[in-house]
């Protein structure tokens, strides 16, 4: 980490330096009440007159920042002011490339870590692509959480999954029904590698936490929805799934659209903005307080709405959302999947943050997005 060193100097000057490259100083923001004058190439200094404020911003790597989440994280964090965030799209940086990324890590240097790059995807592409899922997603993980301590990276954020708990968890789910039990068979794979995402940001705190100031944090997303998402018509979650089918409905006049099963499961969803500002608060928590509610083997935090509803009540709210005057049928021949799936949120919402985008403002935002990029 570069580090500044501000002297005064008798003529009533300020002399700033950087340990780094005197150009690397425009890499700071500067807020200067009377202009940087001169910049030394040689000496490294730079002078000014009269007073000069200098806050530094933290360098931000969001891994994964084209996905959904990781998009919502950068626009979060430039709401807040952030500018000094560092990216890498898939092709630019191959995150299972264990050489590519220790040279990333040790070009760049970031202060901060959002790790929201992942295989991702629904149950047909868990049961088909196993090999894929567990294999990338253990490599991306220890790559980027090693490479980043390396370079002495303190503040990391994991993002797991809702899936990473046994299939027959109590519900609401705590963190603490973490390992309790056998996984849902589908996304094991996926399941097993972010549990070991978890496991090494804990190894890693518990191993250099009091040496190297090292405080790498997981937060465990209920399902999400919003801007950016999927739309696939086979591999897509649940309410990208059903935007698509009310939109097409819609469009071609169909009077009906079938959803498979009774419509009485009961399922979670937050708007992905609420993810990211969720993230952004747990990243930014003291470490006194974040770990009031964590222990160093059990340090997730699950990030959900607060309550469930209906697949039946979330058809009609996606229907209403999408402006879709035909009727909604029920097909309770095909599976119906768990009964229910809620994240207990009680230890975030201790922690200060609760969410804030309900569901039909949410759906209307996602609605607008899929007009935008998806239709023609
Ligand atoms: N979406 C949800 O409902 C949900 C729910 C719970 C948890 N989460 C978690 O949230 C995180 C982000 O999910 P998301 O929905 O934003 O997923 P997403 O939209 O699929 O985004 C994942 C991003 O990671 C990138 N990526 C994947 N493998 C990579 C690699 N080897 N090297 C570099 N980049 C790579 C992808 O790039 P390419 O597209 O170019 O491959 C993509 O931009 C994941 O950890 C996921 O488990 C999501």
């Amino acid at each position: 980490m570069a580090a500044l060193q501000i002297r005064a100097i008798p003529t009533g000057r300020v002399a700033v330096k950087l340990e780094s490259k005197p150009n690397q100083i425009k890499r700071y923001l500067l807020t200067v009440y009377e202009s940087l004058n001169f910049i030394n190439a040689e000496s490294g200094y730079c002078y000014a007159r009269g007073i000069i404020i200098l806050t530094r911003q933290p360098k931000i790597y969001i891994a994964g920042h084209r996905g959904m989440v990781g998009a919502a994280i950068v626009r979060t964090l430039q709401q807040q002011g952030q500018t000094n965030l560092v990216t890498r799209t898939h092709a630019e940086l191959d995150l299972t490339n264990q050489v590519a990324v220790q040279a990333f890590f040790e070009a760049e240097k970031p202060d901060q870590v959002y790790l929201a790059a992942a295989k991702v995807g629904g149950i047909h592409a868990n049961n088909t692509y196993p090999a894929e899922f567990i294999y990338q997603n253990l490599m991306v993980q220890a790559n980027v959480i090693h490479q980043a301590w390396r370079v002495g990276v303190q503040k990391l954020l994991f993002l797991g999954s809702s899936c990473i708990y046994p299939k027959l968890a109590p519900q609401p789910m705590t963190e603490d029904a973490l390992l309790t039990g056998t996984l849902e068979p589908t996304n094991e794979p996926y399941a097993v590698a972010k549990i070991a995402g978890i496991k090494l940001c804990e190894s890693y705190n518990r191993q250099y936490g009091q040496s190297h100031g090292v405080d790498y944090r997981s937060v465990m997303p209920t399902n999400l929805y919003g801007p950016g998402d999927n739309y696939h018509p086979e591999n897509s979650h649940v309410i990208p799934a059903l935007i698509r089918r009310f939109h097409e409905a819609k469009v071609s006049h169909a009077p009906t659209v079938t959803i498979w099963g009774s419509g009485t499961p009961r399922r979670e969803f937050l708007f992905v903005d609420d993810m990211a500002a969720a993230s952004v608060h747990v990243m930014n928590l003291p470490l006194a307080t974040y770990g009031a509610q964590t222990k160093p083997m059990q340090s997730l935090i699950n990030v959900g709405f607060g309550s469930d509803l209906t697949i039946a009540e979330l058809a009609q709210s996606v229907s209403d959302a999408v402006g879709y005057g035909g009727k909604i049928v029920f097909d309770a021949s095909k599976p119906d999947g768990t009964p229910r799936k809620l994240m207990d949120s009680h230890r975030l919402n201790a922690l200060g943050w609760q969410a804030k985008v309900n569901l039909a403002d949410g759906l209307r935002m996602a609605y607008h997005d899929f007009v935008q990029h998806h239709t023609n």
